[in-house]
């Protein structure tokens, strides 16, 4: 699913892109970076522009991005969860714990809500397998889960960014 944002600030781009084009590929990841920061992600329709600039293929644009996990072309949400998939929060009910999240979000792992709240992540290992199964919700880790604990949380997130 194509989710680009239509209001991209060109000149604000194009400005990253003054402030790095030193024409070596060596500025292109804090160049990226920058834009994504600027954004919270790459928009598609700025990778031909800046591999113009920089006089390189869109494709080796495209391939910093593809390589770093920590470089996004779709738009993120606010607040990430991570699930752990590991071994010890495997055997602890981790599985059943990421079907719980992915019910409530009604997202995949790897996808984004469409209010753009959540992204939804799996991770190898958290380090805190003493407390699995585990999850972490931006930088809080949330050990020994169970479906009432995942519902509550989720539920306490959400009326969070409850207006009313
Ligand atoms: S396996 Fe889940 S925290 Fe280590």
């Amino acid at each position: 699913m194509n989710r680009e944002h239509n209001e991209i600030d060109w000149l604000r781009l194009h400005e990253i892109i003054d402030q790095h084009c030193l024409e070596e590929r060596w500025s292109l990841i804090p160049l990226i970076q920058e834009i994504q920061k600027e954004n919270g992600y790459i928009p598609p329709r700025a990778i031909p522009v800046i591999a113009a600039r920089l006089k390189v293929f869109p494709s080796v644009v495209q391939g910093v991005i593809s390589f770093y996990a920590q470089l996004y072309t779709e738009p993120r949400g606010r607040n990430t969860i991570r699930v752990c998939r590991g071994t010890a929060c495997h055997v602890r009910g981790g599985k059943t714990i990421l079907k719980l999240v992915k019910q409530h979000l009604g997202i995949d792992e790897g996808e984004t809500t469409e209010d753009l709240e959540y992204t939804l992540e799996t991770v190898a290992c958290i380090g805190v397998c003493a407390l699995a199964p585990s999850m972490v919700i931006n930088e809080q880790v949330y050990g020994r889960m169970n479906p009432k604990k995942v519902g509550q949380l989720l539920k306490r997130k959400e009326e969070d960014h409850d207006p009313a």
